[in-house]
């Protein structure tokens, strides 16, 4: 279900809308009145009812406190107040739409009003964070429950606007179009990862990948190699992986190419349709929410769909080993050993930690169009979410500018990423007697630096950062406005601003 998004001039007093969003610190509100001077308005009648009502409701203008306030009148309306804290930021105001969308569909309100005085100091990326807030927060799944959509159907909201000076109008409606495309290449991941493994198929995905390149008009080119063709190229650890599943395995490389001669990003998703653990099985708890293993590769979909509406001027290849991981008389063993395709060998003692065996061959390839930089995306460890929980990517890298980078992206796009090191001397623990190295050290902490460590094997002296997202692909519980329960489509959005970020030369 989409919602009608609109930018409009503000205007003395309030709109008519049955949800009116302002911005509050606790003692002044971003209300129309105060158009002339952005966000301070002290002295007018409305924000007087405001100030006194919330002084009883101890409303502090925290950052995120928010607050419902009924109107007076015939029908059902609030004033919906948003704290800022100390400083109106973007991530203050994506939430806070988010917010008051959440508290529209809840009350079964239909039109929301945010009234944003304060548009020239944030210009287009106002109308982006409006626009993401806005869409994120009303997305749900309801493909395989009636009732859900049902209510969703009925609940859909009718208008969702931005109040804004008329001057700024223009800059902050281009803004509404990019947050658009960022808010559609999210939901687009977060569908691939909500839909079951049994419908989410290797092939799904490459179906998937397909509907993009068909949509991008000649944009985007695909290229699938089925097992032949990957065991052609020795990725002897992907189909180790893919062996002991009866679903086709499948490789995909996807291609973006604006012009010849520009720089060339690498993207490398996790592609694991369904993770048991393979004979190194999983509890049956800890396989429940397995669907969502390929949430790397849903990420890296979700920004090649967003790539051609924007004309990006960079060239940009994604990776996708996609396989399933299950136990049968046909699956890999403990004890087993590979040849990757980059010809070094790999004794596999945990056949629970497979995505970096799949990564280490998707990498091989990925450095073939020797790429200026490659990013991965993979819910690659329990031991990240261990070390940082759900809601939180680890970030490692080997070259300081891209970890920059990827941290700023991170930080405008609203995503939570913290970085993590490459210990050298962990290295050490994925010593093999047997082959170059092993799948798993034997030790029980530091997880989520050891894969990493795996994975940098395989890198060589390309710039490199690996994005682990097993910890917020999947909100088990909804703890952010713009963060519906399921897929959350996580790193969509902060590879989109890194990409944004990079010359183009
Ligand atoms: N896909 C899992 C990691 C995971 C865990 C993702 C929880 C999302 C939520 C990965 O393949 C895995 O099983 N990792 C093992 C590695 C271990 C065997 C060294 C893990 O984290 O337990
Ligand atoms: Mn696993
Ligand atoms: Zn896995």
């Amino acid at each position: 279900m989409s919602v009608p998004l609109s930018v409009r001039p503000v205007r003395r007093g309030l709109p008519a809308a049955e949800v009116i969003t302002v911005f509050s610190d606790g003692k002044t509100f971003s209300l129309p009145e105060a158009a002339a001077r952005p966000v301070r308005s002290r002295a007018s009648n409305g924000a007087r009812v405001a100030r006194e009502h919330l002084q009883r409701a101890a409303f502090k203008g925290e950052a995120h406190e928010t607050h419902a306030l009924p109107l007076p009148g015939r029908t059902a309306r609030t004033l919906f107040i948003v704290g800022t804290g100390k400083a109106l930021t973007l991530d203050v105001i994506r939430r806070g739409v988010a917010a008051a969308v959440q508290h529209a569909k809840a009350e079964g309100l239909r039109t929301v009003s945010i009234i944003a005085p304060f548009a020239a100091v944030f210009g287009s990326e106002l109308g982006r964070a409006f626009a993401e807030g806005a869409l994120l927060a009303n997305y749900r799944f309801t493909a395989y429950s009636a009732e859900t959509a049902k209510r969703e159907k009925r609940l859909a909201l009718q208008r969702v606007e931005l109040l804004v000076p008329p001057q700024e109008r223009k800059a902050v409606e281009e803004g509404v179009q990019r947050g658009t495309i960022d808010a559609s290449a999210t939901m687009l991941a977060r569908d691939l990862v909500n839909e079951p493994a049994s419908r989410m198929t290797p092939q799904s995905l490459v179906e998937e990948a397909q509907k993009i390149a068909k949509a991008s008009r000649g944009a985007i080119e695909l290229t699938i190699l089925d097992r032949a063709q990957c065991a052609e190229r020795g990725m002897g650890a992907f189909l180790a992986v893919a062996q002991g599943s009866t679903a086709e395995p499948a490789f995909l490389h996807v291609v973006y190419r604006p012009a010849p001669k520009l720089p060339i990003v690498a993207l490398v998703g996790k592609g694991i349709t369904f993770d048991s653990g393979g004979l190194s099985l999983k509890p049956a708890d800890g396989m429940e929410t397995m669907k969502i293993d390929m949430a790397g590769a849903a990420s890296v979909l979700g920004v090649f769909s967003a790539l051609p509406k924007l004309k990006f001027p960079i060239e940009v290849h994604g990776f996708i080993a996609a396989c399933e991981n299950m136990p049968s008389g046909s699956a890999v063993k403990p004890g087993d050993i590979v040849r990757t395709a980059s010809g070094k060998t790999v004794e596999i003692l945990n056949t629970d930690a497979e995505g970096r065996l799949t990564l280490a061959d998707a990498i091989a390839e990925a450095r073939k169009v020797r790429p200026q930089v490659i990013l991965d995306l993979a819910t690659l460890t329990g031991a990240c979410v261990v070390a940082l929980g759900e809601e939180v990517t680890g970030l490692f890298s080997n070259d300081e500018a891209t970890a920059g980078k990827v941290l700023r992206a991170a930080e405008s796009a609203g995503e939570y990423v913290w970085r993590l090191p490459l210990i050298p001397e962990y290295r050490s623990n994925l010593k093999s007697s047997v082959a170059d190295m092993k799948n798993i050290t034997g030790k029980r902490w530091g997880g989520a630096i050891t894969a990493a460590l795996f994975l940098k094997e395989f890198i060589g002296n390309t710039p490199w950062a690996h994005l682990d997202i097993a910890g917020p692909s999947y909100a088990e519980k909804q703890t952010h406005p713009a963060i519906p329960v399921g897929g959350t489509g996580v790193g969509v959005r902060t590879v989109l601003r890194y990409l944004e970020s990079l010359p183009t030369r």
